[in-house]
């Protein structure tokens, strides 16, 4: 126990951007890891605004913690601290000085572009020891992992809390199915994953048919083309139900305006320059309604998949980067981040399998159009493959309605 690596250092954690059910995983893995190398461990609350002011910090170091529950017990925001039309004055300084103050050595920033990208650009631009960790629900951070189906190789992504989220997606589509069933109904599901339609994708494991991406535009033509495949696709049914997922960032030819538009719950804007989507799953079921003549009803899934306990695929998935962050840590390299390199699945979630990118090339990745057939509106076998090595499809067992009809 003396004469452990790091003993006198301190390694910080902190969570930014939209929560998800495997951050707790995510901080409980690199602090076991970190505190066997011999650092105190803190952990920032509130993201980068814990950095901010006098700070909010909290020691982790020997306090159990729980990695299976959903969400961070490190709380998040979505605080920039350089300077943003929101907030013009850069809090970068403060930031050093807690940094400073607290005795922080290495810092390892779990999120998305948005938190990473601030933690990139402190490492480029004040030389601030960071390692970036990989998160969101939405799968649209660049993670260089590489999907290898019927002999192509397609970029893919693959972030932690992505396959809890959709777990999460896949079963509460299989569970409103009864509903469209039974009313003999089309159900337009929305789906987070802002404006990317990796999330809405994994609702075909729970028996969604069709579905609307926020990287295909729906313009006036292809509007056309959709409603005549929803009725077309209803029909066929058997027990003519229908379940759509469409992105909650889906470009929607509006008439009335005569463009593309997309639909927002709240005009405000972030720190980031977000705005929050919502809503497009109600124009879109009235829409089909007024065209096809069939009963459509709009079903927004919103925090859901978001929420709750980590499932296994992330558990496991979140240690294994956490194994390479031991690698990082001891060869001192910053302004990296651990990722996957190739799409596995659950069983070779090892540290063999993964590898570093430069935080530099931290961006967004929309979903690569291999993986959706655009002109059936439907998401390709590929994406199905891929889909396989993270989670299983949801089998209810199916009920034969096709009783025999009684004649007076
Ligand atoms: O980035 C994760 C995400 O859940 C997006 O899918 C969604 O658009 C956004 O966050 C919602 O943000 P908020 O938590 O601020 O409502």
């Amino acid at each position: 126990m003396g004469n452990k690596l790091f003993k006198g250092k301190t390694l910080a954690i902190l969570t930014g951007g939209g929560d998800t059910p495997a951050l707790n995983s995510s901080i409980e893995s690199i602090r076991n890891r970190a505190a066997l190398l011999g650092y105190k461990v803190y952990g920032i609350r509130m993201g980068w605004k814990g950095l901010l002011g006098e700070g909010d910090v909290v020691d982790l170091t020997n306090i159990p913690y729980d990695g299976w529950y959903g969400g961070t017990a490190l709380l998040s925001s979505r605080t920039n601290p350089f300077a943003s039309k929101k907030n013009p004055e850069s809090r970068v300084p403060q930031v050093l000085k807690n940094l400073d103050r607290y005795g922080i050595d290495v810092l390892v920033s779990i999120g998305g572009d948005d938190t990473n990208g601030a933690a990139k650009r402190l490492f480029e631009t004040e030389g601030i020891p960071v390692i970036g960790f990989p998160k969101t629900i939405d799968n649209d951070l660049r993670t260089r992992t590489w999907h290898h189906v019927e002999g192509k190789k397609i970029e893919a992504v693959l972030c932690p809390g992505f396959p809890s989220a959709a777990k999460a997606i896949a079963e509460m589509t299989a569970n409103i199915k009864t509903t469209a069933e039974s009313h003999q109904r089309i159900m337009v599901l929305e789906v987070m994953g802002r404006d990317a339609g990796w999330l809405t994708g994994t609702a075909i494991f729970g028996g969604a048919t069709m579905a609307l991406i926020p990287e295909v535009p729906m313009t006036q033509e292809k509007k056309e083309l959709f409603f005549e495949l929803v009725k077309e696709n209803y029909l066929r049914h058997p027990k003519k139900a229908l379940l759509i997922a469409v992105s909650e960032g889906v470009r929607w030819y509006d008439e009335t305006k005569g463009k593309l538009d997309v639909v927002y719950a709240s005009s405000e804007v972030d720190e980031f320059g977000h705005p929050r989507f919502g809503g497009i799953s109600g124009v879109i079921a009235s829409e089909i309604s007024k065209r096809t003549g069939i009963e459509a009803r709009a079903q927004i899934t919103g925090y859901y998949p978001r929420s709750g306990m980590c499932r296994r695929y992330d558990k496991r998935l979140t240690q294994t980067l956490s194994d390479k962050i031991v690698e990082l840590l001891l060869n001192k390299e910053y302004g990296k981040m651990p990722v996957m390199n190739k799409i596995v699945p659950f069983q070779e979630l090892e540290e063999y399998n993964t590898s570093v990118i430069d935080m530099g090339d931290i961006g967004n990745q929309p979903l690569p159009l291999d993986y959706y057939n655009i002109d059936a509106f439907k998401f390709s076998s590929l994406y199905e493959d891929f889909l396989k090595n993270i989670l299983s499809r949801v089998h209810y067992v199916d009920f034969d309605t096709d009783f025999p009809l009684v004649l007076p």
